[in-house]
């Protein structure tokens, strides 16, 4: 079977949150454009990010192989982190100043950009060309792609305005599930 039409109905599903941010910012449907934006756009980084650290464990499940859709989806999580430092930049004016000030002063966004680089630096090294010249070193490299999650819960928690808030309790949730995936359960209850 020609199975061709999966990865661009994927890039379409994985495009579409943009999409409908650029028809919402069009349509004057935004009433405070830099959260509107800001918020949606880390929440689809992370969405992504967990999305493509699940592809692993599924893929051990299923009957059939979806490892070729990880590359995809952790770029998207990337292109949707751009957007949202993107707009963080646009907020803080471009002002270099203010810009250090606050990766100094607010906790939340100096873990945001200790995130943010790693992610670039998977982002990058994410073509055939670098995984073979990268060799041993790609794999221990995309291993950190768990600590970034840790990293953007902490973020998600921070920037909450109130303790009580769920949301970030759920997506802590969710990372600690799929680290738990990849524990070697059998080994530590040895
Ligand atoms: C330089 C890097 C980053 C900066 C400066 C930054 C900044 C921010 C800011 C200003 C907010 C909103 C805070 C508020 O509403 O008061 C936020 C929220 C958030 N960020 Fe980031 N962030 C960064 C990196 C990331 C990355 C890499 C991700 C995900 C992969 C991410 C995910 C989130 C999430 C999920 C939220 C919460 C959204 C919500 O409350 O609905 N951030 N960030």
């Amino acid at each position: 079977m020609n199975f061709s039409w999966q990865k661009p109905v994927l890039f379409v599903l994985l495009l579409s949150p943009f999409l409908v941010l650029v028809a919402d910012v069009f349509l004057g449907h935004l009433i405070d454009p830099v959260e509107e934006i800001t918020n949606p756009t880390g929440q689809w980084a992370f969405r992504f990010l967990l999305l493509s650290l699940l592809v692993t464990p599924l893929n051990q499940i299923l009957p059939f192989s979806i490892i070729k859709y990880r590359r995809m989806i952790g770029v998207f999580s990337f292109f949707y982190a751009c957007l949202h430092l993107g707009i963080f930049l646009i907020s803080q004016e471009f002002s270099g100043a203010l810009i250090v000030e606050d990766i100094v002063k607010r906790p939340y966004v100096t873990i945001g950009f200790l995130a943010f680089i790693l992610l670039f630096l998977l982002a990058i090294t994410s073509t055939n060309k670098m995984m073979r010249r990268l060799g041993k070193r790609w794999k221990k490299l995309h291993k950190s792609i768990y600590l970034i999650a840790i990293l953007i819960a902490i973020h998600f928690y921070w920037q909450a305005k109130s303790s009580m808030d769920i949301e970030p309790m759920i997506y802590t949730l969710i990372v600690l599930l799929l680290l738990s995936f990849r524990v070697d359960w059998k080994k530590w209850l040895k």
